[in-house]
C-alpha cells in the first residue's frame, strides 16, 4: 500500500512516517510538506535506515504523487498553545485544511483512496474532507480518539503497574475537551477493570482528567505530541493495509449509532481496507451514552460556525 503524508515535514506527520518504517507493513512512503527541504530532509533521513528497518520505498513528493496513493494521511496544521482548547485551532486549520482539500482535488485521487485525518480540530476536519472531497464516506477517517484511547490505556497501566499492552479502555466522543471514558467495558487480559484492586472512582476520575489534559501536558513541556500520535496512525494506517478489521475508536460520519447523525465523531468502529467496514453500537452506560450525545453535540454547534 502506497501512503503519503500531507505535512510529514512536521512532528506528527514524520512520526507517523517513523512509525510506518518500523512496522515495515505499507509497502510505500511518500513525505510531502510545504517545505520541501525539510520533505526531502525527513524522507533522506528514513531512506537512510531502510536497511536495518523494511524493504520500502520512502521518497519526498508533491501532491501529483497523492494521484496514485492508496491511502492519504493529512497531519498538516498548526498546533495548539498550551491553553488554546482544539476547538480554538479550527479558524487558523479551516482555511489551510481547505486548501490543501483543493490541491488533492486537483491532482486527482485514486476512486478508492483512504483519505485519514489527523490535523486538528480532527472530528471536524474529518467531516470537511467529507463534505468536499466528494469520495464514499466510509473512505474518509480521523484519528478522532484513537490517540486519547492510547493514552488512557498507557496511563492506567502505568498507574497500576500492569502491562499496556493488556488494559483495553477506550474513549470515545470528540478529540477534545468532550471527550468520554468508557469504563463500562474495559478489561485487563478480559477481567473487568472495575473489579482490580485501587481502581476507585477517585482513581478513575483522576486517569481520565490526566487523559484530557495530556496533549496540553506534552506541548507545554516539549511543543508538540510526537511518539504516541505516531504510534496512533500507524495503528490505523496497518489495520487498513492488512484489512484488518479491527474495531477501533476512530471518527467518521456517523449515521444513526447512539442515536447520532450526521456529525463525524469516534464511535467504535470497525476498520478495514476499505476503512470504515462497521460501526459497533456497543452499549454502554447511560451516563457514557450521554456523554457522547452531549459530545456530538457540541460538534455539531462547532461545525455550524463554520461557513
Ligand atoms: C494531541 O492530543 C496532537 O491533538 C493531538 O496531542
Amino acid at each position: 500500500m502506497k501512503v503519503a503524508i500531507i505535512g510529514g515535514g512536521g512532528r506528527v506527520g514524520s512520526c507517523a512516517a517513523f512509525a510506518l518504517q518500523c512496522s515495515g507493513i505499507v509497502k510505500e512512503i511518500v513525505i510531502l510538506d510545504a517545505n520541501q527541504a525539510t520533505a526531502e530532509g525527513e524522507a533522506l533521513d528514513l531512506l537512510h535506515g531502510a536497511a536495518f528497518c523494511a524493504d520500502q520505498v520512502i521518497t519526498a513528493g508533491s501532491y501529483a504523487d497523492c494521484a496514485s496513493a492508496d491511502l492519504i494521511c493529512i497531519t498538516a496544521g498548526l498546533r495548539r498553545k498550551p491553553d488554546e482548547s482544539r476547538l480554538d485551532l479550527i479558524n487558523r486549520n479551516v482555511s489551510l485544511f481547505n486548501g490543501i482539500l483543493a490541491s488533492l482535488k486537483g491532482a486527482g485521487m485514486k476512486k478508492d483512496a483512504i483519505i485519514f485525518v489527523v490535523s486538528n480540530p480532527v472530528d471536524i476536519l474529518t467531516q470537511l474532507a467529507v463534505e468536499q472531497l466528494g469520495l464514499p464516506a466510509n473512505q474518509v477517517i480521523g484519528l478522532g480518539t484513537a490517540l486519547d484511547t492510547s493514552r488512557f490505556c498507557s496511563l492506567i497501566a502505568s498507574s497500576l503497574n500492569l502491562a499496556p499492552s493488556q488494559v483495553r479502555a477506550m474513549i470515545l466522543g470528540e478529540h477534545g475537551d468532550t471527550m468520554v471514558p468508557i469504563w463500562s467495558s474495559a478489561t485487563v487480559d478480559g477481567f473487568p477493570l472495575l473489579k482490580f484492586p485501587g481502581v476507585t472512582p477517585m482513581f478513575q476520575n483522576q486517569l481520565f482528567e490526566r487523559t484530557q489534559k495530556s496533549g496540553a501536558e506534552v506541548i507545554s513541556r516539549k511543543g508538540g505530541a510526537g511518539w504516541a500520535v505516531g504510534v496512533a496512525i500507524r495503528e490505523v494506517i496497518d489495520t487498513i493495509a492488512l484489512d484488518g478489521r479491527r474495531i477501533l475508536p476512530v471518527s467518521s460520519l456517523v449515521k444513526g449509532a447512539y442515536g447520532i447523525r450526521d456529525i463525524c465523531i469516534s464511535v467504535p468502529t470497525v476498520v478495514g481496507r476499505s476503512g470504515v467496514i462497521s460501526q459497533v453500537e456497543v452499549e454502554l452506560w447511560p451516563k457514557e451514552l450521554q456523554g457522547l450525545q452531549a459530545s456530538a453535540k457540541a460538534l455539531k454547534d462547532t461545525r455550524a460556525k463554520i461557513k
